[in-house]
């Protein structure tokens, strides 16, 4: 798979969520690619910062308040002169089993990650018009396989999916596409007790056949990819970013024998 992004033409995307791992990789690669990138984000001064490196507008979101996505939209859509692309990499994470789970931190989890989705979708829709372009979703392995303790996040989740399938359906006939990625464990600022220490690393790694975690280049490459023009054949796709996660059993590794 390749990016091709000399020969690439310059189009006009809107990433959400802009300062996260995800968010910034990918705002970083479309602006190296020649690309116009308006970021969406809930922190002023991290915007701000990333605003300056790559010169780039901005627009505060915040994900607890639906119409933030859709004033950022519109705004990026008139000062840009159209757009091409949203991409929403707003999300978070509860390790938590259902029984221990607030409603608060369902209704939580349900707004950042799915709530935000939809948004997306329902603003990029009507920015984007019949104009046609692409929208590109995060849903997450663990809503394909059973994990312990996602049980919120998973929900969330798997909501992606549905709504990716059937927001593909809806819009095709204006030449919007609609699709998901769905990572595995990424190294990122989100899931960093996963990954912080080496024994948690280890275990983590164990889950994932290839035999590393992800990070966010391996995300972004595939949602670059998922928004150039040439790929627009694509739609009501949810694609696995995840070293086999969700779909394969990883072989067990030889333990180290303990010395008696
Ligand atoms: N990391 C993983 O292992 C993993 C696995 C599966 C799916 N995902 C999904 O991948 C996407 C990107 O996550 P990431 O790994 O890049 O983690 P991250 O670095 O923590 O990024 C998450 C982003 O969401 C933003 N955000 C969280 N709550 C928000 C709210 N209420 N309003 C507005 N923005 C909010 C964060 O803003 P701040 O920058 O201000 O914190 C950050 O930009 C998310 O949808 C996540 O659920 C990640």
């Amino acid at each position: 798979m390749s990016t091709g992004d000399a020969q690439v033409e310059p189009k006009k995307f809107v990433v959400l969520g802009a300062t996260g791992s995800v968010g910034s990789e990918l705002s970083r690669r479309l602006i190296r690619a020649g690309h116009e990138v308006f970021l969406g984000g809930r922190d002023q001064e991290s915007l701000q910062e990333l605003a300056e490196e790559l010169s780039a507008s901005t627009h505060i979101v915040e994900a607890l308040e639906p119409e933030s996505i859709e004033g950022c939209l519109k705004r990026a859509n008139d000062e840009l002169g159209g757009l091409d692309g949203v991409v929403n990499c707003i999300g978070s994470v509860l390790l938590k089993p259902a029984h221990l789970t607030s409603d608060a931190e369902w209704s939580q989890t349900l707004a950042v990650n799915l709530t935000s989705a939809f948004t997306t979708v329902r603003s990029g829709a009507k920015v984007m018009g019949r104009s046609g372009g692409s929208i590109v979703l995060i849903s997450s392995a663990a809503a394909r396989i059973g994990i312990a303790n996602h049980e919120a996040i998973a929900a969330a989740k798997a909501g992606v999916i549905g709504l990716t399938q059937s927001a593909a359906a809806t819009y095709a006939n204006r030449g919007i596409r609609v699709n998901a990625v769905a990572p595995g464990l990424i190294k990122s600022k989100m899931t960093r007790s996963l990954w912080q220490t080496d024994p948690a690393e280890a275990t983590s790694i164990e889950m994932h056949a290839m035999g590393r975690l992800g990070n966010p280049g391996d995300v972004a490459s595939m949602i670059q990819w998922l928004l150039q023009a040439e790929n627009d054949w694509i739609t009501g796709q949810v694609l696995g970013i995840d070293g086999g996660l969700a779909t394969l059993v990883p072989r067990t590794r030889p333990k180290k024998s303990r010395p008696v």
